[in-house]
């Protein structure tokens, strides 16, 4: 009986400090769903590919995304990014549109697809029947506003000029090709706290920021037809982390644990005090100034194949970027590394399914390809300041079609000159962006299980 009381005064508790009602968010942060693109979640998933092939997938968007550091038209871009990996959902306007936005850790901008009330001078629809995300109605928001263009909002935003109007408007584009250009505006956002320990609650904590600066665009080209616009994640003016820095007390950092490609579940973008990082074993290593403002870019100092030590000549710059799939390392840097693992894994090799992948193994020998993780080395990193990190045989590995294990490192080349720790090698670690300290923090973790999801019945 006792017990049965506590459990009920526990469970008002609970929905009492969660708040029933959407209470905005305390100091203690926020945290978002983070959706892989291919995952259930995600609009852009094909319920055709297993998850080896979504891995193969991502693999070759690695591939064919080339860096290039000015645009050959000659027209405005920063930008030099592959932003096609994880998405995040964000209210905007009021009332609010429920949006699914790709997130981008190597740009800046905010922006989503927009028209203004029956105007058919937006974006156009996908084509194909693919499903159609809802577009922003600037007309039936009541808290849109216009940014002049003479404002240091304005001029802070790469890619930015003056209407005829003499209001701000943007023109951006990416690595890829896509472009994105419209007038820039300002709008509330809401963000839904993920139901961590709150699943009695009938509505999230939220956290409701105004005047939020975002790019309104009629126009967008490029592979977006499904998704509804792009969150800029990057350490530059005009980022989503820079802009709720600014508006609010939660500081200029996030973190992000993204579970395995093998596991079917969401990971989670963490915000504000949540973002830091304080696992055993938790690594910091500094931010150093980037050619591309939106980088986070840190030293690699060293790489240890088991027991051998393979060092570039001096420290040497990466960007940690979670819209990349592989890491993208120098020739001279890369290829004592497959010396080094090729000698020690006793494995037949096999014909690469890809061909930016130098190095894969068959793993299916007796038809089991359960235990492949054993045979492979262990692959440490040591960044600036000396913190080290362990990448286990699924960060420096990926099992792309069953049966065929391949090294998830290519050659950084001419037009993507960028060195990148990728996506593979950041599964299964809590990564930590603080722009306020300049670091970066990286401490092991389950990423599978940090994206809550509620548990099977909850009764009274
Ligand atoms: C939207 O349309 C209304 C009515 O046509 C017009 O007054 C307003 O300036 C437009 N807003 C923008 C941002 O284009
Ligand atoms: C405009 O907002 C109203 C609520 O104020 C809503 O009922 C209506 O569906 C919205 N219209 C569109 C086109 O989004
Ligand atoms: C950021 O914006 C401010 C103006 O608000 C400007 O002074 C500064 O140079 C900008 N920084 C970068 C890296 O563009
Ligand atoms: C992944 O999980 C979802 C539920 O979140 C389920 O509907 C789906 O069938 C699962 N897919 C696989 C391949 O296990």
């Amino acid at each position: 009986m006792a017990g049965r009381a506590l459990l009920l005064v526990v469970l008002v508790l609970t929905a009492q400090l969660c708040g029933c009602t959407a209470a905005n968010i305390g100091d203690g942060g926020f945290s978002v769903e983070f959706i892989h693109r291919d995952s259930v979640k995600s609009p852009l998933h094909d319920p055709s590919l297993t998850l080896h092939d979504r891995v193969l997938a991502a693999v070759r968007r690695s591939a064919a995304r080339p860096y290039a550091g000015s645009d050959p038209s000659g027209g405005v871009a920063e930008i030099v990014s592959t932003p096609y990996e994880y998405l995040m959902y964000v209210r905007v306007g009021t009332p609010p549109t429920r949006m699914l936005a790709l997130v981008d850790s190597g740009s800046n901008l905010v922006w989503f697809k927009c028209r203004n009330g029956t105007s058919t001078s937006g974006p156009p629809p996908a084509a194909g029947g693919a499903p159609v995300s809802p577009v922003f109605d600037l007309s039936n928001s009541s808290t849109y506003g216009l940014v002049a263009c003479r404002l240091p909002s304005c001029q802070a935003i790469y890619g930015t000029s003056c209407d005829a109007n003499q209001f701000c408007q943007y023109q951006y584009s990416y690595g890829d090709g896509s472009t994105t250009s419209g007038i820039l505006s300002t709008e509330t956002f809401y963000f839904d706290d993920a139901p961590g320990g709150c699943f009695g609650c009938r509505e999230r904590p939220q956290l409701h920021l105004s005047r939020v600066n975002f790019g309104c665009a009629t126009k967008a080209t490029g592979n977006t037809f499904q998704l509804a616009g792009y969150v800029g994640l990057g350490a530059g003016n005009g980022s989503l982390v820079n802009q709720i820095g600014a508006l609010t007390s939660l500081g200029r950092r996030f973190a992000y644990c993204l579970a395995p490609f093998y596991v079917n579940v969401s990971s989670i973008l963490d915000f504000g005090a949540r973002a830091t990082v304080t696992e055993p074993g938790a690594v910091t290593t500094p931010l150093i100034p980037s050619a591309v403002d939106a980088f986070y870019t840190i030293l690699l100092t060293s790489v240890k194949v088991g027991s051998s030590t393979i060092a570039p000549p001096k420290p040497y710059p990466v960007i940690v970027d979670s819209g990349t799939t592989l890491t993208f390392l120098d020739k001279a840097l890369l290829d004592p590394i497959v010396e080094e693992i090729s000698r020690s894994i006793k494995l037949p090799r096999k014909q690469s399914p890809e061909k930016q992948l130098g190095l894969c193994y068959d793993v299916g020998v007796g038809g089991s390809t359960q235990d492949w993780e054993k045979h492979f080395p262990e692959v440490t990193l040591e960044f600036g300041g000396g913190g080290v990190i362990t990448l286990q045989a699924r960060n420096a590995f990926a099992e792309l079609p069953v049966g065929t294990v391949c090294l998830a490192m290519a050659p950084v080349t001419d037009d993507r000159s960028v060195a990148i720790i990728g996506n593979i090698a950041q599964q299964n670690f809590r990564v930590g962006f603080d722009m306020d300290k300049g670091t970066v923090t990286f401490a092991a973790a389950d990423c599978a299980k940090s994206y809550p999801s509620p548990p099977a019945s909850v009764s009274l």
